[in-house]
């Protein structure tokens, strides 16, 4: 029987500035996927965890991208996939997308590496289009690819894999429900032109510090000045969090994804420690319960823990 074991990590979308456009792997928290080729043409999903999600094929987010690979392929196999999930729906650290991108990766390990990076990228976006009724890739690319990618455009798909500086990175995730769903209603529609060109400065900046280890520039490039301000709202503490990290050395940080997890980015594995401690430790003042995260940049994205093709 051919089946393969997969170790899938959250992601942080947006970067601060780069809203559906740049994104990056962390190690932690991560998702365990189980994939076992079928004979017969069914998708089996059955989720080990605790979050209660949809098995039935057409209403998960895994199922549905499997369903869209076999479709696309015209397979007469199936798939069976056991899902340990621990990272959290709702997070903003890339749950969907973990599932999304997982199921396309394993899929295709069991189809001897039929479909590419893109192809990958292009239906594991069924999925995130399943939880939050978008078709965006700024989670399921560095998913996919590990490190910072850009995501040049989503249709047709054209992913740029981007430098991953030795960076730390600090996470909480406050247990506050915000659906992505909501925090991008909540959005303008419309934006000055000169927000717009201090946000393209921030982006390019961002990108240029990114390929050139320029972790000054990193810093002076984390300012968003069209999102944050308005879904910042929906996270009880943003402001000081933010405050308190960049007084303790954060080079910057902000709303990871559509939140409402924060992100902070460190040069040192310390601070980045220290001020995950801070983060808890304000969210324990005001009663709310969170969970932190410290972790590397992860380079490689999905990592393969077990294979067997007898
Ligand atoms: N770019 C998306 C958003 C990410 O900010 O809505 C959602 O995880």
């Amino acid at each position: 029987m051919k089946k393969v074991k997969l170790k899938v990590p959250a992601t942080v979308a947006n970067l601060v500035c780069g809203f559906d456009i740049l994104g990056m792997a962390v190690h932690d928290p991560y998702d365990e996927m189980e994939f076992k080729l079928l004979d017969t043409p069914e998708i089996i999903i059955k989720h080990q965890d605790a979050f209660g999600l949809p098995e039935k094929a057409s209403e998960n987010v895994a199922g549905i991208v499997l369903l869209k690979i076999q479709e696309h392929l015209n397979l007469s196999h199936g798939f069976e996939v056991i899902i340990r999930k621990h990272i959290k729906p709702g997070s903003g650290l890339g749950s969907s997308a973990a599932s999304a991108a997982g199921a396309a990766f394993g899929a295709n390990l069991l189809l001897k590496n039929i479909l590419s990076k893109d192809e990958m990228v292009h239906f594991a976006m069924f999925g995130e289009e399943l939880a939050s009724g978008v078709r965006h890739a700024d989670n399921i690319a560095p998913c996919l690819y590990g490190g910072i990618t850009l995501v040049k455009s989503a249709d047709p798909v054209d992913i740029i894999p981007l430098n991953a500086p030795q960076l730390f990175v600090a996470a909480v995730h406050p247990q506050v429900e915000v659906k992505t769903s909501d925090s991008r209603q909540i959005l303008k529609k419309n934006i000055s032109l000169k927000s717009a060109v201090e946000q393209w400065g921030n982006i390019a900046g961002l990108i240029a510090g990114i390929q050139k280890n320029d972790f000054s520039l990193i810093g002076r490039s984390l300012h968003d000045v069209i999102i944050e301000p308005v879904r910042s709202i929906l996270i009880p503490k943003f402001d000081e969090i933010k405050l308190k990290s960049l007084e303790m050395g954060a080079l910057g940080g902000g709303i990871s994804g559509s939140g409402p997890s924060v992100f902070m980015l460190t040069e040192q594995k310390e601070t980045a420690e220290k001020i995950s401690q801070m983060m808890k430790s304000v969210y324990d003042s005001t009663g709310i319960e969170s969970f932190v995260y410290v972790s590397k940049i992860n380079p490689s994205g999905i990592q393969i823990v077990e294979e067997a093709y007898p």
